[in-house]
Formats: C-alpha cells, sequence, structure tokens
C-alpha cells in the first residue's frame, strides 16, 4: 500500500482571505497535498506574498485581487479562473472581519459591513464556485463559520448572527446540489479562538467592553488553536476521506462549546 491518504493532485483550489490566518493556512495545507491553490483577497500584495511562499515550498499557487462584497470582482476572478485553469474543485469561504456591538444598540454600519463581508461575500463564492462544479458535477465548498455561530453573545451579535446565518446557508446549499444529483458537498467550519490577526479582535472586544479577563480565558479552552489545526480539518473535509459528509458544520474549539 503506497497510496497517499490524501492526494489532490490535479484539483484547483481557490481561497477567500488567503493572505493571512486561517486562509493562509489553509492554502498551505492544501497545496502540501498536491492541489493548485488560487490565493484571493483584498490584500493582494499579502497574498502574492503567500503564494510565493507556498511556491517555494514546492506547492503550485497564484493570487489575485477580490473584495469579497463586489460581484463585478467576482466576475473577474470568476474569468481568471475560467481561462488560467478551466475548473475549480475546492472553495474555502475563509475572508472575514470581527466587529464588536451588542444586539438592540447595534451600529447599523457595524451591522451591514459585517453580513457584507462574512454571509453576502461567502454567498457570491458560493455562486462562483457553483458555476464550475455544476459543470464538472462534483466539488466541495468549505465556508468558515464560528463558534461563535452556536451561541448567543453580549459582545459579538453581529459576528455571531452572520456567521449563524453563513451556516445556515451551507445546510441549504448542500441539500440543493445533493437533490440536483451534484457531488458536491458544502460544509461549515466552526473555529474556536485561533491564534490569528483575528484573535487580536477578539482580546480588544473584550477588554473594551468590559468582559472579564476571564472571559477570553475561558473561550480559549485553556489555549488558543492555531490556524494549521483549522486548515488540517479542511483538507480532510474537502477530500473523498469525508465523501459523506456535507450540510453540516463541524466545530472545532476544544472543547469551548462543549
Ligand atoms: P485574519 O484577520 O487573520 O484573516 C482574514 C483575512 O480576510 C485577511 O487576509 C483579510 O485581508 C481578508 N479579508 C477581510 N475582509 C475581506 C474582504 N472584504 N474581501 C477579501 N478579503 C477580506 O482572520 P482569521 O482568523 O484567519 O479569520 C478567517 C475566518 O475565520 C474569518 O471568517 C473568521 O470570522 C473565522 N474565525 C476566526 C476565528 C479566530 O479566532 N481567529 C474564530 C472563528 C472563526
Amino acid at each position: 500500500m503506497t497510496g497517499k491518504w490524501i492526494d489532490l493532485t490535479g484539483q484547483v483550489a481557490a481561497i477567500t482571505g488567503a493572505a493571512s490566518g486561517i486562509g493562509r493556512a489553509a492554502a498551505f495545507a492544501l497545496a502540501e497535498v498536491g492541489a493548485t491553490v488560487l490565493l484571493l483577497d483584498r490584500d493582494v500584495a499579502g497574498a502574492q506574498i503567500v503564494a510565493d511562499q507556498v511556491i517555494a515550498a514546492g506547492g503550485t499557487a497564484a493570487a489575485h485581487q477580490l473584495d469579497v462584497t463586489g460581484d463585478a470582482e467576482w466576475l473577474i476572478v470568476e474569468q481568471w479562473i475560467a481561462q488560467s485553469h478551466e475548473r475549480l474543485d475546492i472553495l474555502v469561504n475563509s475572508a472575514g472581519v470581527m466587529l464588536a456591538d451588542k444586539a438592540g444598540d447595534s451600529d447599523t454600519e457595524i451591522y451591514r459591513r459585517t453580513f457584507a463581508i462574512n454571509v453576502e461575500g461567502s454567498l457570491l463564492g458560493m455562486r462562483t464556485a457553483l458555476n464550475f462544479m455544476r459543470l464538472a458535477g462534483k466539488g466541495a465548498i468549505i465556508n468558515v463559520s464560528s463558534a461563535a455561530a452556536l451561541k448567543g453573545s453580549p459582545v459579538m451579535a453581529s459576528y455571531g448572527a452572520s456567521k449563524a446565518a453563513i451556516a445556515h446557508f451551507t445546510r441549504s446549499a448542500a441539500l440543493t446540489e445533493i437533490r440536483a444529483g451534484h457531488d458536491i458537498r458544502v460544509i461549515s467550519v466552526h473555529p474556536g479562538l485561533i491564534e490569528t490577526a483575528m484573535a487580536q479582535d477578539f482580546y480588544d472586544v473584550f477588554a473594551k467592553l468590559g468582559g472579564p479577563d476571564q472571559v477570553v480565558a475561558a473561550t480559549t479552552s485553556g489555549r488558543a488553536g492555531r490556524p494549521a489545526e483549522v486548515a488540517d480539518l479542511i483538507v480532510f473535509l474537502v477530500s473523498d476521506r469525508a465523501s459523506f459528509i456535507s450540510g453540516t458544520g463541524i466545530t472545532i474549539d476544544r472543547a469551548q462549546s462543549a
């Protein structure tokens, strides 16, 4: 027995939010098992740096500018993928923001921006990916939701609601594709606190809004997770090893929400 347990050679994966954190780690992990990775971010310079690092490590990668909230930008990316690769097998929607607010007195701008990036951005990504995957009859989409989708929060109401929304869209999209006879799987992942640039936003929120240090300690389940730990889950979920998993959310939080 010489075959690799997971081998994505020949597959093309697009990753949003790939310049940083979980998206960046997913890019490395997917490239390590053979996928060609297309790194999308509004920070295109950052995405290009990651692409160069993936290539230096022996992988195949390219970067492209994308603000996930823009219809027109997604169209340009779709054309870029069609011209350069003619296929898209995997999409990881990782781009996201966490802006603090309290339910009942949410700032309208915070609410709109959160939903535009976290929800609409993921939906536009799914729509783009499905244009390729429906033709092939096959594919896998991962929406990076959050453990924050699973319970209410006095300090990040819009964020949690946006992550719950994308988990629900995940279930609906998965059902739609399976019932249409496509082998297209759609799954949300729900990380607890992960050591990325965004983790600092969480620490700031708890400090600024008066949350006690113990809250931060409690949400870390003893420690924050590493981006690579989430990336390993993503690699498994998009691979044929997870061929019977779709339309559900997988929590990865070291018992934080247990
Ligand atoms: P990060 O801040 O390290 O990376 C986010 C990336 O998204 C950045 O490269 C940023 O440029 C990009 N981005 C933001 N808005 C964008 C837009 N409009 N268009 C294109 N790109 C955009 O954050 P992290 O932690 O890697 O977050 C990735 C995902 O994981 C997010 O959806 C976040 O909500 C989720 N998450 C993070 C957790 C954590 O503790 N870090 C916990 C649970 C979920």
